[in-house]
Formats: structure tokens, C-alpha cells, sequence
């Protein structure tokens, strides 16, 4: 868990002026306020989710349901740092354009609402079902934090809530908690599947160093069935908000099970991550396949290497016809997540993604690229062809897109050992860096001078790094930017890099940049991405 610092915060909306006697300074605290507002919404993404207000961390309970994408989502409506966390809410029809609806779930005498996962029980297993309407069933953790605070250790338990309106309205269950803590600091995050080859619900459940899994058969009685993590993948932190479910393996019968494990600290990059594995799962317990199994120097297998890019889990209930595995993380770290540099909102969730499951060469692999429902948005197209780097090339600039939201894809043929760079910089100056270095097979990510980075020392030190899990001598890039985020997926979707920016002005140039070695880009392809439609 988190300590958190509880800081009170200027409710800029509600500024109330008691006092006439000092009307400059009145004036003077009103101007303050209305440029905070202001870079507050000159931050606020385009295209990305973020809550018209206050604090957000984890997606939480995400299904689809009737053409429409529910988002739940880790609040806390009060203030714009963590706090007793509820279940805010938002719909889409497409994962991109969001609408926020009211308020899911609110704490009560047994707890704060923490992470959980949400199903439709379809055949009214859990019986909460009424007049032919289907129940679908929120799965979350109940945190006390009372009891957390006078040191017990049983303060995380799990309990279930039902809506019978699609998800807009939920009733707790009066015999929660459904899964009473077993004596373990760290019991949460409840994630659920129907598994349809051995006839259960099946919940995953993380706890400190591993991942615990449970099966019911209506939801409210759970029976243990395994543990897996102890001494594999990465471990530097807390185990948190796991996900576990069957992919096949892309152009193939063959079906795997993959466990998304997130974990803090001990991410890639240090502060918030989310690993994987591929493995197999018999109805009780999960086996990685051979080489995931290390506790070599370095997990290697990540959702996203980039320090942004948190908690992520996949969607309940997508159709069979559809079959699509589709994620969405937190786009933030909880190393400066509370601190960045916006007051009225606080972080954004990543770009929904579909997620394959690949083998190559014997290895699996999973890769995840943006849901092609983006692509609905693009407007103007610029498409330029081998461009020959030699030091700062210039290749779109303001006039022609706007890199506030901006898709662009770029091809490199032919790879030498030198390092491939590309940047977005703006008039102040500041810039945002990426390297590719052949040689090292290795990106790197340099923020330090992207705009504001004194609100914490954590955010920008360091340069981030991400190995190139590809092995080819061609280098293909989907990069989408927003205001204040990039997206980059290499290689189709095998290495995936998510980083935070804040600009004090917004990006006007997008330029390749040569080292000790000129280099040339195959294509490339831009888009201006239009949400007012
Ligand atoms: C992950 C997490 C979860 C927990 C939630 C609390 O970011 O720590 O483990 O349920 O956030 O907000």
C-alpha cells in the first residue's frame, strides 16, 4: 500500500470570497485560480480518458454490454491525491470517446472500494438476476482502512455488487464480504472470468509476491485453488491487479492462458509496471510455459516498457464474433502520480489496446497495438517517402498537423549499428527524445527536458529504456501523441513504450535526428486526429 500524503486542495471551482476588505487581492487569487484552470485544460488530453475532476487511478470492472463499453475506474471525487477510494464511471461506444457518468460505488462502514473486475452472469449463476433481467456483478476489494491504520492484517477482503441496469446502478450484496481475508497484508484486486472449459468463475487475486487463484460457481461462494509467482518474474514490490485468461496463439488452434501481473515498485523502469506470462491452465493451476519461468537478471516480458502504463487489465463479455483480447492501464506511475503537474484533474488511462498472443521462433509473445477503432478519427494524411537524416531533420511541423493529436507511423529498412533518434520539440525549447540504439538493441527515452518537470524528482532523472524484443533489420512504429502522452508501439506491437510529458507549450516540430552515422527512413505515414466529429 501507499503512503499517502493528504494535502488540501485549492477547489478552484468553488473559490467562495468571504472577504470585501482586500478586493485586489480577491482579483489577484481569481486571475491565479483561472490560469490554473486554464493549463489545467491546456494539459487535458484529446484523446485519452481523464475525469472531468480530481483523482483517478486503476480501470477498474471494464465489460461490454449491448454496444456499449463500460470503464470503471479507482476515484477519489474530494480531493486531487488518492483518497477513500469509489468506482467512478464512464461509457463508449468505440473505447476512444468517452462519456463519465455518475459515480458506481461508494465506500461504506466495511471499507474503501478498491480494484476489482466486473462480469455479466449471463445465466444468473449468482441468482441476483430479476424479471428476466441479467445481472452483471462487480467483484472488488473492501480496504479498512481503519483497521489498517490500527495495524491489523486482515483489512482486504473481497465483495460483489450487482446492477440490473447495464451497470449504471449497483446494489452491494448484504453477505459480503464473499471472500473474508485469510490473514494476508495485501488481498486485492479481484479479477474474474467465466471459465468455460472447467465450468467456473474463476478469480484471480494478488497478494504481496503472488497471485492466488480461486473459483466459484455463483459468484458468492469461492474455494481456493492455487498460488503461482513465488520466486518467478519480477518481485521488487507488491504484486497487484492480476488478470488471468486463455488467448490462441495468432494463426493457430493453439490456446495458452496468459497472466498480466502488475507490480509496485519493481517495474521496468523502477515505480509501477505490469509483467506477463504465458502458460497453462488445467482448471486449477497455472504452469508457465519453459522460459518464462526464470528468475534470470531481468524479467523480460512486459506489457509496456515505458514508466506509464499501470494496472491495465482486459475487458469482460467482448462477443465471440468480435474475439478480441482489449486492454486499457492507467497511464501514470505511482512514483509522481499524485504530483503531477495538474490540479483540477489527476492522470489519464492509456489508449484502449487489442492484445495478440504471437509464437516466433518457439517463444510466446504477447504485442498489443492501439484498437483499430482509432482510426475512424484520422483526417489529414501526410505520407513522405525515404527520407534521408543527416543531423536534425525537420519532418512535420505545426502547420501541417497537429501534434496534440497526432498518429504517426514510420518505417526504418535495412538497420545498422548506429542509434536511430527521432524527437518532438517546441519553441520554448524543451524537447522529448527517443533513441534507438541498434548495436544495443535497446530504446531509451530521455524526458528531462520535455517541459515541467519540478514537481518531483522521480519523474525525470532518469532516462527510461526499453529492449528491442524484435530481431530484424526492419523497424516499423506506431507513435500516438497527445498533449501530454505518447504511445509508442514498435515492431508491431512487440516492444510498447508509454510515457507522460508537460510541455509548457505544445509541440510544433516532429524531427529524425542522426548520431556519429546519417541514416535514412523508408516511409512515413501522419495523421491529424479529429474528435469533433
Ligand atoms: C494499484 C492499487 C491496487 C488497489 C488500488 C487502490 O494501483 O494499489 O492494488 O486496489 O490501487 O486505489
Amino acid at each position: 500500500m501507499k503512503k499517502l500524503p493528504v494535502i488540501i486542495y485549492l477547489a478552484l471551482t468553488m473559490v467562495t470570497f468571504t472577504s470585501c476588505k482586500n478586493e485586489n487581492k480577491e482579483s489577484g487569487e481569481k486571475e491565479v485560480a483561472e490560469v490554473k484552470v486554464q493549463q489545467d485544460e491546456d494539459f487535458r488530453p484529446n484523446f485519452h480518458f481523464t475525469p472531468k475532476e480530481n483523482w483517478m487511478n486503476d480501470p477498474n470492472g471494464m465489460f461490454f454490454l449491448d454496444g456499449t463499453y463500460h470503464l470503471y475506474f479507482q476515484y477519489y471525487p474530494e480531493d486531487n491525491v488518492w483518497g477513500p477510494m469509489h468506482w467512478g464511471h464512464a461509457t463508449s461506444k468505440d473505447m476512444i470517446n468517452w462519456e463519465e457518468q455518475p459515480i458506481a460505488l461508494f465506500p461504506d462502514e466495511k471499507g474503501y472500494i478498491f480494484s476489482g473486475s466486473a462480469v455479466v452472469d449471463k445465466n444468473n449463476t449468482s441468482g441476483f438476476g430479476k424479471d428476466g433481467k441479467t445481472p452483471v456483478v462487480a467483484i472488488f476489494t473492501y480496504h479498512d482502512a481503519t483497521a489498517a491504520e490500527e495495524g491489523k492484517e486482515d483489512y482486504q477482503s473481497q465483495a460483489i455488487a450487482y446492477s440490473l441496469d447495464e451497470g449504471q446502478t449497483w446494489t452491494k450484496y448484504e453477505g459480503n464480504p464473499v471472500l473474508p481475508n485469510p490473514g494476508m497484508i495485501d488481498f486485492r484486486d479481484p479479477k474474474v472470468i467465466w471459465d468455460k472449459k472447467n465450468n467456473q468463475w474463476l478469480m484471480a487475486l494478488a497478494t504481496r509476491e503472488k497471485s492466488l487463484f480461486y473459483s466459484s460457481p455463483n459468484l458468492k461462494d469461492w474455494k481456493k485453488l492455487s498460488e503461482f509467482g513465488e520466486n518467478t518474474g519480477a518481485h521488487d514490490g507488491v504484486w497487484e491487479c492480476p488478470d488471468l485468461f486463455p488467448m490462441t496463439v495468432e494463426g493457430t488452434n493453439e490456446t495458452r492462458w496468459v497472466l498480466i501481473q502488475s507490480l509496485n515498485p519493481g517495474g521496468y523502469n523502477g515505480g509501477s509496471g505490469t509483467q506477463y506470462f504465458v502458460g497453462d491452465w488445467d482448471g486449477k493451476k497455472f504452469t508457465p510455459v519453459e522460459g518464462m519461468k526464470s528468475l534470470e537478471e531481468k524479467h523480460p516480458f512486459w506489457i509496456d516498457f515505458g514508466r506509464d502504463n499501470y494496472a491495465g487489465v482486459t475487458w469482460s463479455n467482448i462477443p465471440d464474433e468480435d474475439g478480441r483480447k482489449l486492454f486499457l492501464g492507467w497511464m501514470s506511475n505511482w512514483l509522481y502520480g499524485q504530483e503531477v503537474p495538474t490540479e483540477t484533474w489527476r492522470s489519464a488511462m492509456t489508449i484502449a489496446r487489442e492484445l495478440k498472443l504471437i509464437k516466433e521462433d518457439g517463444k510466446y509473445l504477447i504485442t498489443s497495438e492501439p484498437v483499430k477503432e482509432l482510426e475512424k478519427y484520422r483526417e489529414e494524411s501526410i505520407t513522405k517517402k525515404d527520407l534521408a537524416v543527416s543531423g536534425n531533420y525537420v519532418v512535420l511541423d505545426s502547420s501541417e498537423i497537429d501534434l496534440a493529436k497526432a498518429e504517426i507511423r514510420f518505417k526504418i529498412e535495412d538497420l545498422k549499428k548506429t542509434t536511430y533518434n527521432f524527437r518532438l520539440s517546441n519553441s520554448s525549447g524543451e524537447e522529448f527524445i527517443v533513441s534507438y540504439d541498434h548495436a544495443q538493441k535497446q530504446f531509451t527515452v530521455n524526458r528531462s527536458h520535455a517541459g515541467k518537470n519540478d514537481f518531483s524528482e522521480k519523474f525525470a532523472a532518469d532516462n527510461s529504456t526499453a529492449p528491442r524484443i524484435a530481431d530484424s533489420d526492419e523497424l516499423n512504429a506506431i507513435l500516438l501523441i497527445d498533449k501530454t502522452s505518447i504511445e509508442m508501439f514498435f515492431d508491431d506491437g512487440k516492444t510498447v513504450i508509454t510515457e507522460i510529458f508537460f510541455p509548457s507549450q505544445p509541440w510544433d516540430e516532429f524531427s529524425f535526428t542522426s548520431g556519429i552515422e546519417n541514416f535514412q527512413v523508408s516511409s512515413l505515414e501522419a495523421f491529424e486526429l479529429n474528435f469533433d466529429q
